[in-house]
């Protein structure tokens, strides 16, 4: 307990006033939303006492690899990343064949009970099985996940329920009909450690508001409660519950449903919704959500989906009530605290990455499917310092050939801040035509810009491309041989609707090849990645090694609401 909050806690005794939160989070702070930004949908959180106070959330990856982040915070505002669930492709190998960026893993719930943490999910789009659980015994480790254990689900966003009478619930949305898409929530029983489930059963349709979706139970004061996400994740989305005496109901709806959604209103928080509940260490409930930052106007959000918390009161009985979500809220958050383990980063660090020899790619980095880890080398022999990477065939686009397994040479990281500047320097002679290396702002293989070093019939060119609809034209210009030793890339979100992407000899002043409306880029259901890439462009794999150094993502500015930002890396105001 801080000397504050002593004082405070004190002068409310004085005063013969009741304290509304119990020791030792009297006092209430400002912090600001999202409090994991960048593409991280369908967050689920849990508290865990037993792992000295901290927070776990699980969060959508669909095919980006690793798969399913987890991060952990003590004070609910400083997230580091501490794993991800799937981290080696042997936990559920068929995750490498999904084509689709509207599949993969998605809408994970983490769960802790008697020492274990639980993730369920669905890889949607596996050809074979794909759903069940993960397990680990520590959330810091991503070689403590296990491997995939197979539970049959027959729908996708799965909750898990450990009941008081040793029975573990889950229920899932179950497509019920294609067009137009329509849902229910079912249940079924799952027996551990064997995997062996119960035929599902109906459970609840919600409100009726198509698709229910998300389902997340808890009990609390002898009723079983049901959190849904309906309407669908886009600008109809909203959270509803209802409560029973028995897990499988029958359920009493909450007279104030939907009882959180952005539904009619300018805030630039829209979708909320896909929400999960728990509390911390002092009582107090909080909940989180996903939301996207794009106004009602719903054009330009490159960041899609993102992870937001809000106070929840839920006074004993009684419906619970969820605050609105805004960029600036306040509530009676745990005191600060960032000692938390791992290697990080927390998500709003800057990256400044040399690739010294030694040094392993940072966790945050991220791959489309299953990469081909040897087409991705820290400083190799001669080439101290740089990150090598080795063509793909495929390109980023990815063309109706394309097999999943066979990989493309992109690495990324999420795109976390509204403004932002991300440069890296390249080293890359190609020596073949079709050859091509550069910098690449990508939302998945329909939906992406880039700035690169190609080979075309023998002589070298700095190209601007982009891939979707009302993409820019594509820029060429040739470049000097020489340029080739040491090339400069910058790409940045210089304001709320629109990137540039730069290039020029490295040292020198950098030429804008264009300026590219992040619409583009703003699209159901992944989130923009700053990366670089390196292809062939469908002249076979391997190839001339592009050498990339000076990894550096400066975050320059959060939206909050229309127009107003708070500092990238500022950090809360704990
Ligand atoms: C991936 O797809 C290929 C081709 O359809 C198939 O041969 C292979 O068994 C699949 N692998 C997995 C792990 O599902
Ligand atoms: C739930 O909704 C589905 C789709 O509209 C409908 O077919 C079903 O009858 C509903 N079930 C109940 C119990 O209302
Ligand atoms: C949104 O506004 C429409 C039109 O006024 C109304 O019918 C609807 O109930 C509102 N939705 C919510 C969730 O407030
Ligand atoms: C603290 O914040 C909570 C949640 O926002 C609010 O309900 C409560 O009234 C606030 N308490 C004080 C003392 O301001
Ligand atoms: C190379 O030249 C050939 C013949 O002129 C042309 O068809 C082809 O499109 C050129 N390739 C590239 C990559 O410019
Ligand atoms: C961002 O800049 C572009 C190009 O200069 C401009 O067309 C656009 O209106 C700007 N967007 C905002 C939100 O100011
Ligand atoms: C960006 O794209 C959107 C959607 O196509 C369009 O409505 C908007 O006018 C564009 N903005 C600019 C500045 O071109
Ligand atoms: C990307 O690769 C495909 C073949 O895999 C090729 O047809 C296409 O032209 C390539 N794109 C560019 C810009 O070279």
């Amino acid at each position: 307990m801080s000397l504050k909050t002593l004082a405070i806690t004190a002068s409310l005794g004085a005063l013969g006033l009741a304290n509304p939160f119990p020791s030792p989070y009297a006092k209430n702070t400002t912090y600001y939303n999202p409090i994991i930004p960048g593409f991280h949908p369908d967050p689920s959180c849990i508290f865990v006492k037993e792992w000295d106070n901290t927070f776990f959330c699980a969060s959508s990856s669909f095919i980006a690899f690793p798969g399913m982040p987890i991060h952990a915070s003590k004070d609910l505002v400083n997230w580091k990343l501490v794993s991800h669930v799937q981290s080696r492709p042997s936990q559920f190998p068929g995750a490498g064949n999904i084509t689709r960026a509207g599949g993969g893993w998605y809408a994970p719930t983490i769960r802790y009970h008697q020492g274990t943490f639980y993730v369920i999910n669905v890889d949607v789009d596996a050809a074979t099985g794909g759903s069940g659980i993960f397990t680990t015994k520590n959330p810091y480790d991503n070689d403590a996940w296990s491997d995939l254990l197979e539970v049959e689900i027959g729908g996708y966003d799965p909750d898990l329920f450990f009941d008081k009478s040793g029975t573990i619930y889950s229920q899932a949305a179950i497509t019920i009909l294609g067009d137009p898409f329509t849902t229910d929530i079912e249940q079924f029983t799952i027996d551990l450690p064997s995997g062996n489930s119960t035929p599902r059963h109906f459970l609840s349709n919600g409100t009726g508001v198509q698709p229910p979706e998300g389902p997340h139970m808890y009990y609390k004061d002898g009723y079983y409660w049901l959190l849904l996400a309906q309407g669908g994740t886009a600008l109809d989305h909203q959270v509803t519950i209802s409560r029973s005496k028995s897990p499988s109901g029958p359920w009493e709806l909450d007279p104030s449903n939907p009882i959180l959604t952005a539904i009619n209103t300018t805030s630039l928080f829209q979708t909320v919704g896909h929400a999960d509940l728990f509390q911390d260490a002092a009582g107090n409930w909080w909940g989180v959500a996903l939301s996207t930052r794009s106004g009602p106007a719903y054009i330009n959000w490159p960041m899609n989906r993102e992870t937001v918390l809000y106070p929840v009161s839920w006074p004993t009985g009684q419906w619970p009530v969820l605050q609105p979500v805004r960029g600036k809220m306040s509530g009676p958050l745990p005191p600060r605290n960032i000692n938390i383990p791992g290697t990080g980063p927390f998500v709003k660090d800057p990256d400044h990455y040399t690739f010294p020899p030694g040094s392993s790619l940072p966790r945050h980095f991220t791959y489309w499917r299953f990469p081909k880890t040897q087409n991705y080398f820290v400083s190799p022999a001669g080439h101290s310092n740089t990150l090598r990477l080795i063509p793909s065939n495929s390109n980023l686009t990815e063309f109706d050939t394309f097999d999943p397994r066979a990989g493309k040479t992109f690495i990324g990281r999420r795109q976390t801040d509204t403004l932002f500047t991300y440069t890296i320097d390249m080293s890359f002679t190609p020596q073949h035509s079709g050859e091509e290396a550069g910098a690449t702002i990508y939302l998945r293989q329909e939906r992406h810009a880039e700035i690169g070093v190609v080979n075309l019939n023998g002589t070298t060119h700095l190209r601007f491309r982009a891939e979707g609809p009302d993409a820019p034209a594509t820029v060429t210009k040739p470049i000097p041989n020489s340029w080739c030793e040491g090339i400069s890339f910058e790409i940045k979100a210089f304001n709320f609707t629109h990137y540039s992407l730069s290039a020029g000899a490295r040292g020198g002043r950098l030429e804008t090849f264009a300026q590219v409306n992040n619409s583009l880029l703003s699209l159901e259901f992944t989130g923009a990645f700053a990366g670089i890439y390196a292809t062939t462009n469908g002249n076979g794999e391997g190839g001339s090694p592009a050498y990339f150094s000076n990894w550096v993502y400066q975050g320059q500015g959060q939206a909050i609401d229309d127009g107003q930002y708070y500092p990238s890396n500022k950090g809360p105001t704990v």
